[in-house]
């Protein structure tokens, strides 16, 4: 059985929400619980959360004090993780995650040091210098955009985190810090509804997906 580290410990500064992202209230519960019963449901019952200052770890989970980026919350949840199990990182963030998902990630481990949930790009993605002039157009059918669940074999993990801080800040997901370290990575195709809630208009969007679940 998989270990989970759910991230909670951001505060949530895009949203502007006067409180940690986390714990903001969508569709009658803390956006945090909803994370939390997908992975119930998906039978993971070992959840450390890594949490901000002076906030209490949820029922049934182990809280530990989140560090100053993501993947240094990543790095003190997984210090306090049980030896010897593969490992699921979510996003708090993402409250829309289906249990199943978590389920194809860590299967997706049989073959790979590391399995992230990921979704199909729909738009046309060009790259553009400071004027705005566009220098490349990319194509589509090979990009995907990432998501959480991220499933690694636990000792992968440890060593993409076992990295100076700098390094650390620097990753916008830890299966960055696999690649970097040698490792491989798959990804398994996710929909793009399981979004991330990071500007204003996204929690009305996700509280509308919400209300339709109990
Ligand atoms: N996170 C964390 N520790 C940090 C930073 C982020 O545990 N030091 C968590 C967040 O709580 C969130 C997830 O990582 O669940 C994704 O990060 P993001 O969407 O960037 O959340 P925040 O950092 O809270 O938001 P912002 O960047 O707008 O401040
Ligand atoms: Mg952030």
């Amino acid at each position: 059985m998989a270990v989970a580290i759910l991230v909670a410990a951001g505060s949530g500064e895009r949203l502007g929400a006067g409180r940690p992202k986390a714990f903001v209230v969508l569709a009658g519960r803390p956006m945090i619980e909803w994370s939390l019963a997908a992975l119930r449901a998906a039978g993971v019952d070992d959840v450390v959360v890594a949490l901000p200052a002076g906030i209490e770890a949820p029922a049934g989970t182990r809280g530990v004090r989140g560090g100053a980026t993501r993947s240094a919350s990543v790095r003190a949840g997984l210090a306090a993780a049980r030896e010897g199990e593969d490992v699921v990182v979510h996003d708090a963030a993402r409250p829309l995650v289906e249990p199943e998902l978590f389920a194809r990630t860590l299967e997706a481990l049989g073959g790979a040091d590391c399995a992230v949930a990921a979704a199909r790009v729909t738009d046309t993605i060009k790259e553009a210098g400071a004027d705005g002039r566009v220098t490349a157009t990319h194509d589509r059918s090979r990009l995907w955009a990432i998501q959480t669940p991220q499933a690694f074999r636990r000792g992968a993990l440890e060593r993409a985190l076992d990295v100076p801080d700098d390094v650390l800040a620097a990753a916008t997901d830890d299966a960055w810090l696999v690649e970097r370290a040698g490792g491989s990575v798959v990804v398994v195709e996710s929909s793009p509804a399981n979004l991330k809630v990071t500007t204003p208009h996204d929690p009305q969007v996700a509280e509308l997906l919400l209300s339709h679940r109990c």
